[in-house]
């Protein structure tokens, strides 16, 4: 750092633009801007000096003339100084207009200039067009959230809550706060548990979601209740997952589905017009069914074509279920070496797929044609299981290897048919979840949602006579194959709490220990009551075009739930831990 520096003080200077502001209608106004240096230039005589702050970028010129003093301190400056200075602004001669700035047609002509404090050289250049590791990114955050995208997503992240607070206020919804400091609540991820000093061996849990409070907030009669809030769940780390994470979290009380959809869709829609997109409402809708044997995921991406379920062949061909027929737009021709590529890739699945059409039965292939509407340069393929039934809902476990064929192939020929725009949004809600999912390692059945949704009227008797057939009344909104919020409609009878709580297998003592203030609750007077959530995180990352979410999220956590930059977490001294009444019987290993 050159020693030479005279730092300046603040004082009572004050900013009178932004770096974004100034444009050619204020030629000859006296600005004083401050911010950080982005580049400078020394030509000559002549210092140019890009000054940048969150609202832009702005040119600053240090002629010769001004004085040397000047001229000297402006040539001490290096990257990220953060300075302040004040002249007049001057339009900028035609040749030298930078038409990439918005404020690129003035400049100011600086006359005074505060060095209001130094930087070491950046760990990594400010400019957008360098790729930087992750690790440096993260380690040194705060100077990685000064560069611009980054600057741009969280300002993207800001304007959303608003807009969502706005639209959610209007409806007459209240923001309350829930406990971070609680118990367990069942999202099916692991807690991460606060230990308790005063109450040695008992521990506080941070909530996976505020689920059982919102719905307490309803008992209460608060009757519509939305919070942006943090959630922490120990699960594994994926691109769309974090340890810590921020719901849109929203109850109701006296609704209907179609009341959840009538709130969501429109506040859907004013977050995308607040990021410059336009969606149309309503949203469409499949059931899970339609959506498992349409698309074999039930969180499809719209922008690609559905597959088609065929007419029954199984026996000829000499499958377990009807095959399908799987279509990807615009792949040409393919070389013998992919075609073997993803038949491997099917049959690692238990599919067998059939490339060579001609190989089969005429009226099969016909259908096929008929049903996908495949041009003659789209692939087309029929798959089938030709292995023994598997799971709960056998046809399931086909129709994802299915789906996961279409999407793999989707992926791969994607800058040919060019379907998988980012900009393109689609969004649908898929409905009536199975209520139940089978747990193959523990042999009995959890909540596909939570134990706190409600069955289909019609299928309340199915709960212990046929629990894989039982429909929650459960909905997910989906965008572009992404998961962004999942809700239902709740218990609010404690009769039939008790009863899902039997059918999850669930003793009488468990469920009072674990839920006994819910179920008491439920006895005071609750009112039929349902909500949603929708992952924040994930819904700005699609809007901000990101493929991760810790590039919307400011300090966000590594794929080992490392915070590089504090170095979280950490172990503390001995004396810490005794005073919780902890001894650790492993020592942390050193990575
Ligand atoms: P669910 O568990 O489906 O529902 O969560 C709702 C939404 O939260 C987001 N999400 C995550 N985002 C980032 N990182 C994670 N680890 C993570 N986990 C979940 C997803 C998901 O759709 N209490 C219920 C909601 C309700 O019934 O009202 C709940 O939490 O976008």
């Amino acid at each position: 750092m050159p020693e030479q520096v005279q730092l300046d003080f603040l004082g009572d200077l004050r900013r009178t633009h932004t770096c974004g502001e100034l444009r050619a209608a204020d030629t000859g106004k006296r600005a004083l801007l401050m911010g950080w240096v982005h580049r400078r230039r020394d030509l000559g005589g002549v210092i140019f000096i890009h000054l940048r702050d969150r609202d832009g970028v702005t040119q600053l010129v240090f002629h010769e003339d001004a004085g040397a003093e000047l001229h000297t301190k402006a040539e001490s400056l290096g990257s990220e100084y953060v300075i302040a200075a004040e002249g007049t602004v001057a339009r900028r001669v035609a040749e030298t207009v930078n038409a990439t700035l918005p404020t690129g047609e003035v400049e100011l002509v600086v006359e005074k200039l505060w060095i209001l404090n130094e930087s070491r050289t950046p760990p990594f250049p400010m400019e957008e067009t360098v790729d930087v590791k992750e690790d440096a990114r993260l380690k040194y955050r705060y100077v990685d959230l000064r560069r611009p995208h980054m600057q741009r997503n969280i300002m993207l992240r800001s304007k959303i809550s608003f807009a969502v607070r706005e639209f959610l206020y209007s409806q007459g919804f209240l923001e309350i706060e829930t406990p971070f400091m609680t118990r367990s609540t069942p999202e099916g991820a692991r807690d991460y548990l606060v230990p308790s000093r005063v109450q040695p061996g008992s521990f506080y849990a941070l909530p996976q979601s505020p689920q059982i409070f919102k719905q307490l907030l309803m008992v209460s009669g608060y009757e519509k209740y939305f919070q942006i809030v943090r959630c922490f769940r120990d699960e594994d780390l994926r691109a769309d997952r974090q340890p810590e994470f921020t719901q849109i979290d929203l109850e109701m009380s006296f609704p209907q589905q179609e009341r959840i959809y009538e709130v969501v869709e429109p506040m859907v829609q004013r977050v995308f017009e607040a990021a410059g997109f336009e969606v149309p409402v309503p949203f469409p809708r499949l059931t899970y069914q339609q959506a498992m044997a349409s698309y074999g995921t039930d969180k499809p991406d719209l922008r690609l074509p559905a597959f088609h379920v065929l007419d029954n062949q199984t026996w000829q061909l000499g499958l377990t279920f009807p095959p399908v027929a799987i279509h990807i737009p615009k792949t040409g021709t393919i070389s013998s070496k992919e075609r073997n590529e993803l038949k491997e890739f099917g049959k690692e699945r238990g599919l067998r797929v059939y490339d060579d059409l001609k190989k089969l039965d005429p009226k099969l292939v016909e259908q096929a044609r008929a049903l996908t509407g495949a041009a003659d340069d789209d692939l087309l393929l029929i798959a089938g299981w030709p292995g023994a039934p598997q799971g709960q809902r056998p046809e399931e476990t086909f129709y994802q290897a299915c789906g996961q064929l279409r999407l793999f192939l989707a992926q791969k020929y994607n800058d040919r048919h060019k379907l998988l725009d980012p900009t393109n949004f689609k969004l649908l809600w898929v409905v009536d979840f199975p209520m139940f999912e089978w747990d193959e390692e523990e042999k009995r059945w959890n909540a596909a949602h939570h134990p706190f949704t409600s069955v289909h009227d019609e299928d309340l008797d199915k709960l212990t006579a046929d629990p894989a057939r039982c429909r929650a009344k459960s909905y997910d909104i989906v965008l572009n194959g992404t998961e962004l919020g999942s809700g239902s409609i709740r218990i609010h009878r404690r009769d039939v709490q008790a009863k899902v709580f039997a059918a999850l297998g669930f003793s009488d003592e468990e469920a009072k220990r674990r839920f006994g203030f819910l179920l008491e609750a439920l006895e005071y007077g609750a009112p039929p009551h349902g909500g949603i959530a929708l992952g924040l995180d994930r819904l700005v990352m699609i809007l901000a075009g990101e493929t991760s979410i810790r590039e919307v999220i400011p300090f966000p956590k590594t794929a080992r739930g490392t915070d590089l930059m504090c170095e979280a977490p950490a172990s503390v001294p001995e004396r810490q831990l005794r005073e919780l009444g902890i001894r650790l019987i492993s020592e942390k290993k050193d990575n």
